[in-house]
């Protein structure tokens, strides 16, 4: 498998081997992290995070992830810039660019900026996130936690939840899912917020698909429940948030009607969609799942650096 160099742009370019290769690899660093603290694999190399968005996992872990090779991070700072000053995210990238660090993980709000300014970029880019489309490497968290989880993928019944359509974490999600067998997802959300079909699109024919209104209709058949945010900034109309706030939740309550609690997942910030009750379910694994993150990320930054 040869990762060196490329742009991690979509959850969808990735093989399974690929996949696999990193929850493998990501398991050999965490151990060598936990022994040794810090690395020496990307000693000499540096990673710049450009964060168009606010991020507190996706950045930090990055961060930790490069320190923790023994890298060094630079940390464009947005407010403090001259995007203050009317300079758009194109120059500034170039700008980055010209300093030549190793790789730069981008987070922007329109979706699909990275694909269209990685053809400019001489460094690999790792999309963190652009707008409502992607999020590559949280489906690659996400994934490598229920592999954790259950030793397996195949053959295992997600349900996502939530704001489908706004969300990118459902999408890149699918995408990842899609590369296993036998893999069955609900879509649970009110309609407004269903998923989108070019996501489906991308996924027919590999994973066996339902989109439902409600939790209750399916939560004994799931193996994993991963919740989502309403994404109240990527609303078309503030008055929607008012209207939809609330209108899905998961709590013990609701869990208590399930025969069997799934493991419940969700990739943070929460807002009101997921009670802090269910925290101390054994079942609860999203404080894990974000810090499994780093370790992921420690292994996808091994590879896109060849080191
Ligand atoms: C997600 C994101 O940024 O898309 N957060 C994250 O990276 N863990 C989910 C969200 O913001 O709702």
């Amino acid at each position: 498998m040869s990762l060196k160099g490329k742009d991690i742009i979509s959850a969808l370019q990735f093989t399974r081997e690929e996949v696999e290769y990193l929850f493998r690899l990501a398991e050999k660093l965490r151990k060598e992290i936990d022994e040794k603290g810090i690395l020496d694999y990307a000693k000499g190399k540096i990673m710049v995070t450009a964060f168009f968005e606010p991020s507190t996992r996706t950045k930090l872990s990055f961060q930790f992830a490069m320190k923790r090779l023994g890298g060094e991070v630079i940390d464009f700072e947005v407010t403090t810039s001259s995007l203050a000053k009317g300079e758009t995210d194109i120059d500034t990238l170039r700008i980055i660019d010209g300093y030549n660090p190793d790789v730069i993980v981008l987070r922007q709000k329109k979706p699909h900026f990275p694909e269209q300014i990685a053809p400019m970029i001489k460094a690999p880019i790792i999309n963190g996130g652009d707008g409502w489309n992607e999020h590559p490497t949280q489906a690659l968290l996400d994934v490598y936690t229920i592999w954790r989880e259950f030793g397996y993928v195949d053959g295992l019944t997600i349900g996502i939840m939530g704001d489908l359509k706004y969300g990118r974490t459902p999408s890149s999600l699918s995408y990842l899912l899609s590369k296993f067998k036998d893999i069955t997802i609900y879509y649970i959300a009110p309609q407004p917020l269903q998923i989108r079909d070019e996501v489906v699109e991308k996924i027919e024919g590999k994973v066996t698909y339902y989109k439902v209104e409600k939790l209750e209709e399916v939560i004994d058949k799931l193996d994993v429940l991963y919740v989502t945010r309403l994404q109240k900034e990527r609303l078309p109309d503030p008055s929607m948030y008012e209207k939809l706030k609330g209108i899905y939740k998961v709590d013990l309550q609701v869990l208590a009607k399930a025969k069997k609690i799934p493991v419940i997942m969700h990739p943070l910030p929460r807002t009101w969609e997921l009670d802090v009750s269910v925290d101390n379910l054994r079942q609860a694994r999203y404080f894990e799942q974000a810090q499994n993150g780093m370790y992921i990320r420690a292994a996808l930054l091994k590879e896109v650096l060849g080191v």
